[in-house]
């Protein structure tokens, strides 16, 4: 089975953030801390979102960008629900995001992640190069 037709039940909505609450219980289930009380202030900010729901309406999946309107625009989170990874569905939504920036005129896309997950952007496209992150507020993890 091609893995479009695998996602074929899934629903892809571009804008109109989640709720904050499943939100949460996504990214608790890939081991990521709440930041249950600043997403309401965030969703305004970003300049893409993409939520994948399941067919029961579940949300399984999200990514939002950060862009300087011109050229750059920087993911912020990837994150499909473990019991729905390599379905292709974290590249669906990655795919999609960039899409939407493109028609803006932007051209330069960037990601931070996990060295484990170097291989899931390149086959999203990506060159992989050096980067690196500074996180001043320790207790909150990613
Ligand atoms: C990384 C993540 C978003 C990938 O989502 P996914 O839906 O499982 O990925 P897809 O099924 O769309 O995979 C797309 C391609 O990447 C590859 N891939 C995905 N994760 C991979 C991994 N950890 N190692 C190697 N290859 C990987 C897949 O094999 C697939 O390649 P193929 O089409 O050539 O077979 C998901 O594993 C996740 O949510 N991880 C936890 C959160 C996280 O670390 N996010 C990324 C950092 S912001």
């Amino acid at each position: 089975m091609k893995k479009t037709d695998m996602i074929s039940e899934i629903t892809f909505q571009v804008g109109d953030p989640p709720a904050v609450e499943a939100l949460v219980r996504l990214r608790e289930s890939v081991g990521w801390g709440g930041w249950s009380g600043d997403y309401a202030t965030v969703f305004e900010r970003y300049s893409t979102t993409v939520s994948a729901y399941s067919a029961d309406e579940e949300l399984i999946g999200w990514t939002a960008l950060v862009s300087d309107g011109v050229r750059h625009a920087f993911f912020v989170d990837v994150i499909v629900d473990p019991l729905h990874q390599g379905r292709g569905i974290g590249r669906e939504l990655v795919t999609r995001a960039i899409d939407v920036e493109q028609a803006r005129g932007i051209s330069l896309f960037h990601a931070d992640f996990a060295k484990e997950n170097a291989p899931f952007y390149a086959a999203c496209g990506f060159t992989l190069c050096g980067g690196a992150y500074l996180d001043t507020a320790c207790s909150v993890t990613r």
